[in-house]
């Protein structure tokens, strides 16, 4: 076993935008941020990954960066951000930066150069293609709808942008680029940052012959993926990035990373790699999502869920390490999504955050998360700010689709689920800003808001107080082997984690019944068997190997 702090933490997510406004313009900041450190060092966290604080013009919300050393002014001043830092590390927590580097902001002054000419010193740092028969380069479709290519008047060509077309992808082939990068990355981590989350930095090499991708009958543009995604020279770059800047540090880093299978993690991750300690894939935030995409939304099953959960774990058993999250800013609350957000949401968030941490892996808490924040159903489309939600809209009315069916995807989908205030307390705008919000407060913030969970012992907020207490207390959480249970039960999650003569046994209930489980006779062997934590008031000891879980309940058995 290696120890690193890394491992050891928990990491909570910030979105700024959404977390809290000091200055009462509607938009949260840096320094509403310091004020609510004491919140989260109360909470037990270690680590703060922030979203995108640098200067944009916030097409994507910040992931559209037009200066990458300087901070946005709905933000705060960069002094705001050295203060924050400090009290920060004051407190004993540490701060990891969001790392966009598979695109810039259009404002940035390198594309502002690049586009200008062909014989700029810039221009290599973005990709430029010629047309094709009068037409973009390739069918790929950007991820924010049409296609990834933009025609540029000046130069009569196109440049690529696998997210709007105010994100134009970097050029990773040209070393001069890349050194720029490097010199950028090594700049914040001499500030004494602790290290970066990296904004899908599997994208960041693309296969150089920009192949179409495969047609689909009745769309114009397709997914490129498959010559963009760990892409053929994805490892290089990241090693060098390693060796150049990254390994001088004793920070973490955690690689975003859609598409990519428990194989590549491992080759990401693993000890002598020398690329990323952790990586978030996105092999479970996928199983509502139908053959038409993220918007097709479909039943998914627990069966699933664990099959994938448990391969990533199997596969980083030994070399590589997994990051745990069921939430993050791009995807909807995980109360309302794999649990109850009606009459089961105290025991639902519960369960699902015991469910998670008692993994093998980082886990992550974004914000709201740790107080059963739900999703949101706006009843127009303009009450909504996502580019990604209302670029989709507008394409598929367009098509003909029915407004009421979108409507309904959104509430399941929309990533503003994440995205609505944080809920402080009970007075105007969840306490979030006394100013207009720029997103609106979920209207269930009077029972569901943060002063109330820190005033209730029974909270979910003191739950995962105590989840994180119990990780800094037993090895075991952090180190122990994991192997799946009844890998065939549609209700019930069950695991269990292992290390020296130590044995965890999890059990968890996704559904609102009573249902039975059968403890499998070879955990029956061990004598010291006591509750560690539960959702539920129960008896703290079992002697049978019948347990009943009631609607969504949770327990952690310590064996020994
Ligand atoms: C992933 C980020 O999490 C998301 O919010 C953003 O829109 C895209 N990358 C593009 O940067």
């Amino acid at each position: 076993m290696t120890k690193q702090w890394w491992k050891e933490s928990v990491v909570y997510q910030i979105y700024p935008r959404s977390f809290n406004d000091s200055n009462n313009d509607g938009i949260g900041d840096i320094n509403g941020i310091t004020e609510k450190l004491d919140y989260l060092k109360k909470l037990g966290i270690d680590v703060i990954w922030l979203s995108p604080v640098y200067e944009s013009p916030n097409d994507d919300n910040g992931y559209d960066i037009s200066d990458y050393q300087k901070i946005m002014k709905d933000f705060g001043t960069m002094e705001d951000w050295d203060h924050m830092l400090n009290e920060i590390h004051k407190r004993d927590m540490k701060l990891i930066m969001d790392l966009v580097i598979n695109h810039s902001s259009d404002e940035h002054h390198w594309f502002a150069e690049s586009r200008n000419s062909k014989d700029n010193p810039y221009r290599d740092y973005y990709i430029w293609r010629p047309g094709k028969d009068g037409a973009e380069p390739n069918n790929w479709e950007a991820a924010f709808g049409g296609s990834a290519w933009d025609y540029n008047e000046a130069t009569g060509d196109y440049f690529l942008h696998l997210f709007s077309k105010k994100q134009p992808d970097l050029n990773w082939e040209n070393p001069v680029l890349r050194e720029e990068l490097f010199s950028m990355i090594k700049w914040w981590l001499d500030k004494g940052i602790d290290g970066f989350r990296m904004d899908v930095i599997n994208f960041i090499s693309k296969d150089q012959r920009f192949p179409d991708g495969e047609p689909v009958e009745g769309k114009k543009y397709v997914s490129g993926h498959t010559y963009f995604m760990n892409g053929p020279k994805i490892h290089d770059y990241l090693q060098e990035m390693n060796q150049k800047v990254l390994s001088n540090y004793d920070i973490m880093t955690v690689g975003e990373m859609p598409g990519a299978t428990p194989e590549e993690g491992q080759l990401y991750t693993g000890k002598n790699r020398n690329e990323l300690d952790m990586v978030f894939h996105f092999e479970h935030m996928d199983i509502d999502s139908g053959a038409g995409g993220k918007w097709d939304v479909k039943p998914w099953s627990l069966v699933e869920l664990k099959k994938i959960l448990s391969k990533w774990q199997t596969a980083l058993e030994h070399d590589g390490w997994n990051s745990l999250y069921w939430n993050n800013h791009d995807q909807p609350r995980v109360v309302s999504r794999f649990g109850n957000d009606t009459t089961y949401r105290m025991e639902s968030a519960k369960m699902l955050a015991t469910t998670l941490h008692m993994m093998k892996g980082t886990p992550y808490i974004y914000q709201g998360e740790e107080i059963g924040m739900t999703n949101v159903q706006f009843d127009s489309i303009s009450d909504y700010q996502d580019i990604e939600t209302l670029n989709m809209y507008h394409e598929k009315i367009k098509d003909g689709a029915n407004p009421a069916e979108l409507m309904q995807a959104i509430y399941v989908k929309s990533r503003d689920n994440a995205r609505t205030p944080m809920q402080w307390d009970s007075t105007k705008h969840a306490g979030f800003t006394e100013g207009t919000p720029w997103l609106a407060v979920n209207p269930n913030y009077p029972p569901i808001n943060a002063e109330q969970a820190v005033a209730d012992p029974d909270s979910i907020y003191h739950y995962y107080r105590q989840l994180i207490a119990l990780r800094k207390k037993h090895d075991i959480i952090v180190h122990g082997s994991y192997q799946l249970l009844l890998p065939d039960s549609e209700e019930i999650f069950a695991y269990t984690r292992k290390y020296e003569s130590e044995c965890l046994l999890i059990a968890s209930n996704f559904t609102a019944n009573d249902i039975d489980f059968t403890v499998p006779e070879e955990i029956n062997m061990y004598n010291e068997k006591h509750l560690l934590i539960g959702n539920y008031k129960t008896s703290t000891l079992y002697f049978r190997h019948l347990i009943t879980l009631k609607p969504y309940e949770t327990r952690v058995y310590y064996l020994k």
